[in-house]
């Protein structure tokens, strides 16, 4: 089976872990626990082809942030994940992007193909108090050139959607 190497970023908080779980375990994790670094291994059915997704869960808080370099460098496709009720790592994603296409030497301006395969999630589209419009989240994706998906990892709403949206990305690679 084919086997891709997702790496998932985002700022601290953004959900990047409960994320992961729930896709991983279905289950949703409800106490904050600042991440240094988690990998999961899942085979998967994907557009009816089996796979094996080896996820890395990185670390969003600034004291872990260290070893992300290495981690973009080892990935192969990227999932970067903001919180909508948290304008700041909305702001942050764009950084994330510049970070991937950096380590990556990839250049956005060459069109589609001139970067990696990305899917821009805004998690916790359950919550009221959003700051962040879907048309902004759609801007930005459409700057990244990827699919956008707004998601709740609470909830397990689009969870599994990203995962295949993100191994389709991978595969037009
Ligand atoms: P770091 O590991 O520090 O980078 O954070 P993280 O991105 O892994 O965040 P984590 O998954 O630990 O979630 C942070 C908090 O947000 C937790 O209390 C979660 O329960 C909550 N959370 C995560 N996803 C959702 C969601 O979809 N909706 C809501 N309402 N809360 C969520
Ligand atoms: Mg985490």
């Amino acid at each position: 089976a084919d086997e891709f190497k997702v790496v998932v970023l985002g700022s601290a908080g953004v959900g990047k872990s409960a994320f992961t779980s729930q896709f991983m375990k279905q289950q949703f994790i409800e106490v904050y626990e600042p991440t240094i670094e988690d990998s999961f291994k899942k085979f998967c059915m994907m557009d009816g082809e089996n796979c094996m997704l080896d996820v890395l869960d990185t670390a969003g808080k600034k004291e872990y942030v260290g070893l992300r370099d290495k981690h973009i460098a080892n990935g192969e496709v990227f999932l970067i994940i903001y919180d909508t009720t948290n304008r700041t790592s909305f702001e942050e994603a764009s950084a994330l992007y510049g970070q991937i296409n950096r380590i990556k030497q990839t250049r956005p301006s060459d069109g589609y193909l001139g970067s990696v395969p990305i899917v821009l999630i805004a998690n916790k589209c359950d919550a009221s108090d959003s700051a962040v419009t879907s048309d902004e989240g759609l801007g930005l994706a459409r700057e990244f050139q990827c699919p956008f998906v707004e998601a709740s990892a609470r909830l397990d709403v689009n969870v599994q959607d990203a995962f295949t949206l993100l191994v389709r990305e991978a595969k037009r690679y």
